[in-house]
């Protein structure tokens, strides 16, 4: 047995759990008035509904007892000063320091890295501001016209997440596009789009070293110095975002042109540093000071707000309610606002790569659950699609729904459409419809008794499906900030209470190795014999169709 099942609260939870999964949340309401005042909260204006859930007081005290006996508490401080809580790495994890907006030192092995964070913002300041009013040109003295970010995984979800869910204040004659996949079609279909002139491309790789990244820029820059045909050229055309400047010059970018970020600073917690370059060229520094302003208030929250109050460990705790003692494997992500439509595939990443582990911070191969499978799509969308299963099927899909209440398009009725059905999916959800019910409206609608009793059952929502509903006034830099480092904050404390270390990624590794292994075998056409029979056989019938 782990230690985390042999805790109190996690035996006590485990009872609790039996006592709610009799309960149905529709008379919770009926029996409390209070519920909704009871299990909600703001923070920056972003309201967090999570009475839809099945859950009564009990039940979160002796969550919040679990986040105290994990020592949620400690951890979150020994992240915030700057501890190597990153073990297997041997870093710290401090993408708070990027969006510290106080001036509180924030210290690494005895140094306030504050200075150096604010130097990075000056020189981001300086060169976005360039390209954005012109005074930065390409080498035939033409102005950007688009920015093209090569990276992948965190150096290119979080970018690319925020640049769709800010472009209202997008620059209206810069185009962003995003290079990740490996797979020739992305960039090919991106270069058609674009003029050697007037693209500026940004390297961005923390490591410098990812194959898909640097395969892809040197397709760049092979494109560019064809049409441009001088080396000087890259100079005035590229950009790199990394922490590894020798790559940087190896690979032919001026180190002028270097946007330094630090090892604390994690792939998919990146957004923040020099990788948000394309972020503050397209919206403007002064938005992009304004996304970190959001994610400081949420960070000063989670840092100081007791955990009854703290919305992140809440969220986290919801998570564990539902991933270790009502046994569902998957979270989802629903928001009802289009330009969020990357938001559920960036948080795939966040919590997937943090928490998706199964050793222990002791070495100890864990005997419960940890992180879920993260997935959704926007709002109505995917009511058209996969809603059916979270309504009648067979499986418990806990979801957050997250709207703004105004739109950035206020056409016509559009928006309260929008609304009506957010407000009505978690309802339904909650509510159900009971076979008396759906008998009722059958026969209301003149059916005779015997059609009654055959599709009745069909019409039975079993309801007590637990959402959370995170509502907030607009979509802004500043309250987009806040919600990423409401999630990054969750997925901390439940990597936390998991005692796992949520921010390596060795998972990744192997495949990686593999494929070298594999790249200089597919060179010519002999059949290989040295796999198993499944790799060999499809290697084998590749090397005889790909010609
Ligand atoms: O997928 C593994 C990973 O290391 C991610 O964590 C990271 O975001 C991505 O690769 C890209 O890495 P880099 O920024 O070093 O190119």
């Amino acid at each position: 047995m782990s230690n985390l099942t042999t805790t109190s609260a996690w035996k006590s939870l485990a009872e609790q759990a039996e006592i709610m999964k009799r309960k149905q949340m529709r008379d919770l309401f009926a029996a409390d008035a209070q519920r909704f005042e009871r299990f909600s909260a703001t923070v920056n204006g972003i309201l967090v509904d999570y009475s839809k859930n099945i859950v009564d007081q009990q039940s979160m005290d002796l969550l919040y007892s679990l986040a105290r006996e994990a020592e949620v508490e400690q951890w979150r401080d020994r992240m915030f000063g700057g501890e190597r809580i990153n073990f297997t790495e041997d870093r710290a994890v401090l993408h708070v320091a990027l969006r510290n907006r106080s001036d509180r030192a924030i210290m690494v092995d005895g140094q306030d890295v504050m200075p150096e964070v604010r130097h990075v913002l000056a020189k981001m300041e300086a060169f976005s501001t360039a390209v954005r009013d012109g005074t930065w040109v390409g080498f035939t003295g033409k102005l950007v016209k688009d920015v093209v970010n090569i990276g992948i995984g965190g150096s290119d979800l979080g970018p690319y997440m925020v640049t769709e869910a800010l472009k209202p204040y997008g620059h209206p004659n810069l185009r962003v596009h995003f290079v990740s996949n490996v797979d020739g079609t992305h960039i090919a279909e991106v270069l058609k789009q674009c003029d050697p002139e007037t693209t500026l491309f940004l390297v961005a790789s923390k490591t410098f070293t990812t194959q898909e990244t640097i395969a892809n820029a040197n397709t760049a820059k092979k494109w560019l110095l064809d049409a441009l045909l001088d080396p000087t050229a890259v100079s005035m055309h590229f950009a790199a975002l990394s922490t590894n400047t020798e790559k940087v010059r190896e690979f032919g970018i001026d180190p002028e042109n270097m946007f330094a970020f630090w090892d604390w600073v994690g792939g998919r917690y990146s957004l923040w540093s020099a990788i948000g370059l394309s972020i503050a060229i397209y919206v403007g520094m002064d938005h992009f000071m304004d996304l970190l302003e959001g994610a400081f208030v949420m960070d000063e929250h989670f840092r100081t707000a007791p955990l009854e109050r703290n919305l992140p460990v809440t969220l986290a705790l919801l998570g564990v309610w539902y991933n270790n003692f009502f046994g569902a494997q998957s979270h989802a992500i629903l928001p009802y606002d289009q330009y969020l439509h990357r938001f559920p595939a960036y948080f795939q990443q966040g919590d997937m790569e943090s928490n998706g582990k199964r050793v222990t911070r002791d070495g100890d191969v864990a005997d419960y659950s940890t992180g879920p499978v993260i997935w959704g799509e926007p709002g109505t969308n995917g009511q058209h699609a996969f809603y059916q299963l979270i309504h009648q099927g067979t499986k418990l899909i806990p979801a957050d729904f997250l709207a703004p209440a105004q739109s950035h398009n206020p056409l016509g009725k559009h928006h309260e459409i929008l609304l009506s059905n957010f407000f009505a999916q978690t309802e339904a959800l909650m509510r159900g419809k009971t076979e008396e019910e759906a008998r009722r409206e059958l026969e209301a609608s003149g059916m005779d008794a015997k059609q009654v009793d055959l599709i009745a059952p069909h019409k039975v929502f079993p309801g007590n499906r637990p959402t959370n509903s995170i509502l907030f006034p607009k979509l802004t830099p500043n309250t987009l900030g806040s919600l990423i480092a409401m999630y990054e904050h969750k997925i901390f404390v439940q990597g936390v209470i998991w005692r796992i270390n949520s921010f390596d990624q060795w998972g990744v590794e192997l495949g990686k190795q593999l494929a070298n292994a594999i790249l200089p075998e597919l060179k010519d056409d002999q059949p290989l014999s040295g796999h198993d029979s499944s790799t060999n056989g499809l290697i084998n019938h590749y090397k005889k169709i790909r010609r």
